[in-house]
């Protein structure tokens, strides 16, 4: 008889990144520059790693189209459209870091669109001063994670593209591996490592209508995070993109990215009326993601939607070689799903679950965890996005903080003298999967993400109230009660119905943190309206920091420094477009 122990995979490195995104391998790179032993896993393969869909662009004061830019500026947009929940220390990073982000990915390769002689072309996103938006097309994020893959390939990082993490080992305190399985075999994987960075995404894919695909996002980072002694900041913070398409059904929430609105697309509702006019007049389309998925939001709430639930977004009036230029996915896109000709006739939108602004708490600095040697990074982590992300922000940071978590894992393995153990974390690995293995209760696991994602949706949208959030945990208490009976069932195509299990524990957790933050936020702050607290509480300028032991413990911020305070206060800090109006 195959002992597990046979069937069990063991790998030794210096440094583990679970996820094989832009962060992940940015993480991954530096690491080999530094000539530092790494492997990369991934759940899904890695030229189709979320990353790949990230569409309009990627943020760094490089002064191309307007010179009066400054990191200091994009420091205090960042800071001031976060409704102050950004650690500013982590804005700062950021913002200095983002021109040599971009430098990197020169070096690797990048193909930026690019004015006629040769600057970087940068174009206006919701919210920033200046024209800070570097891209290539709406394929920002699909040419990143090329530029990124192929300088992978020439470093010959090790990447192991369809390795599901079930789970982390540590031993008190002090991170020291992972354990999975792989998705088409499920042969069993140790992987010993002195430190583990965590770039495996956000939790967007627990909503209904999300710009997440099937089994991304599904709050993996969240859950590993958690049961291995970390803590999640902020996690009811979740942007709601105000552009997901609407039909059909099985594309609920692709995204059609903020790029049409930069470019100059408007939004109408379904009288036909350009309705941002009555939310924030001034920047109109170009206000804030919060402020316009709110907007488009309220018009269909109050009646004011088309037929089907939308607002229509119109670029038909553009220049066809700005759309075929600018705008190539989006174009493509529709006429895939839709047979649309977005270059003739409006797109149909609503607000669509979009990036998880909050996450693992980090360090503000160099992203480690209150566990020794885990590191989280980009969508997993928190501190730089607040209550609003600005578009164009979470593509930079994962270049900068890829390197500087790079260099903080390798410094942190080179100070080791040894790596402790623990037999006891590993058995509680091991049956994490035998377990659900033997598991044959009657409760299907796909049925249940979708309880999840329904009560998620109705619950925890873009508008919530207190009555409705408890109703939710209610609601996922039974979900919890019986993911105990699911019944699991791997077959000869492979083990995603295991993966599945592991995605819906982990979309359980990560919405009971939601709906508990979510509800101790008594205010309407950014992405976070409260109907029945409709206006911003100063004494909730902080962040929310849970546990399952602790439930939700306030944290203090940082403050701004002078000269980025400054900056903001020269600009008048609007509420327009808020519940509270
Ligand atoms: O709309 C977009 O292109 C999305 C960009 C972002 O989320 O940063």
């Amino acid at each position: 008889m195959t002992t597990q122990t046979q069937r069990e995979q063991q790998i030794s490195t210096s440094v583990l990144v679970i996820g094989t995104g832009g962060s992940g391998l940015r993480a991954a790179i530096e690491l080999a520059e530094l000539g530092v032993d790494v492997v990369a896993v991934g759940k899904r393969p890695k030229h189709d790693a979320h990353t790949s869909l990230a569409a309009g662009g990627i943020n760094a004061a490089l002064g191309t189209m307007d010179e009066e830019d400054s990191w200091q500026q994009h420091a205090a947009d960042t800071i001031k459209e976060s409704y102050f929940l950004a650690d500013p220390r982590t804005v700062e990073v950021v913002a200095r870091g983002a021109a040599r982000g971009i430098e990197d990915l020169e070096r690797y390769g990048m193909n930026f669109a690019r004015e006629d002689d040769g600057r970087i072309s940068q174009r206006f996103f919701g919210a920033h001063t200046f024209r800070r938006t570097a891209f290539a097309g709406d394929y920002t994020g699909l040419e990143i994670q090329r530029t990124l893959i192929r300088r992978s390939e020439q470093l010959k990082i090790s990447i192991l593209d369809s390795v599901y993490i079930t789970r982390l080992l540590v031993t008190d305190g002090q991170i020291f591996g992972a354990y999975g399985f792989d998705l088409n075999t499920g042969q069993r994987y140790l992987i010993h490592a002195d430190a583990v960075i965590l770039a495996a995404g956000g939790h967007n894919r627990i909503w209904r209508r999300t710009s997440s695909r099937r089994d991304e996002n599904t709050g993996d980072s969240f859950r590993l995070a958690v049961e291995a002694g970390a803590r999640l900041r902020d996690p009811e913070l979740v942007q709601f993109h105000p552009s997901g398409i609407i039909e059909p059904e099985n594309a609920a929430g692709t995204l059609i990215s903020e790029a049409a609105r930069g470019e100059g697309g408007i939004l109408r509702n379904g009288l036909g009326e350009r309705f941002m006019q009555r939310y924030d007049p001034e920047r109109m389309e170009l206000s804030t993601r919060d402020r316009v998925a709110l907007a488009a939001y309220t018009e269909i709430a109050e009646g004011r939607g088309t037929a089907n639930g939308g607002v229509w977004l119109d670029v038909s009036h553009l220049p066809r070689e700005i759309i075929m230029q600018r705008l190539p996915r989006v174009y493509q896109t529709m006429l895939e799903v839709q047979m649309l000709d977005i270059t003739r006739e409006p797109i149909e939108i609503a607000p669509t679950a979009h990036y998880s602004m909050g996450g693992v708490w980090v360090d503000p600095l160099d992203h480690s965890t209150e566990v020794r040697g885990l590191y989280a990074i980009g969508e997993a982590s928190s501190g730089l996005h607040g209550a609003n992300r600005l578009g164009g922000n979470s593509l930079i940071e994962l270049l900068v903080f890829g390197r500087i978590v790079g260099q903080a894992a390798a410094a942190y393995s080179a100070g080791l003298n040894a790596q402790p153990r623990s037999a006891t974390a590993l058995a509680r690995a091991r049956a994490d999967i035998d377990e659900l293995l033997a598991a044959d209760g009657p409760e299907n696991v796909r049925s249940l993400q979708r309880d999840i994602r329904n009560l998620m949706t109705e619950h925890a949208g873009v508008v919530r109230d207190e009555q409705g959030l408890l109703l939710g945990l209610e609601k996922l208490g039974s979900v919890e009660e019986r993911i105990t009976r699911v019944g699991i069932h791997p077959d000869i195509a492979g083990y995603q119905d295991l993966a599945h299990a592991f995605d819906l524990k982990s979309a359980a957790l990560a919405a009971r943190a939601t709906l508990e933050a979510a509800l101790e936020r008594r205010e309407t702050r950014g992405c976070h309206n409260r109907s029945d607290y409709p206006e911003q509480d100063p004494a909730l300028e902080v962040n929310l920091v849970w546990s399952p032991q602790n439930g939700v413990v306030r944290e203090p911020i940082a403050p701004v420094p002078a000269e980025i305070a400054e900056l903001i206060a020269a600009q008048e800090i609007s509420t327009a477009g808020k519940l509270v109006e």
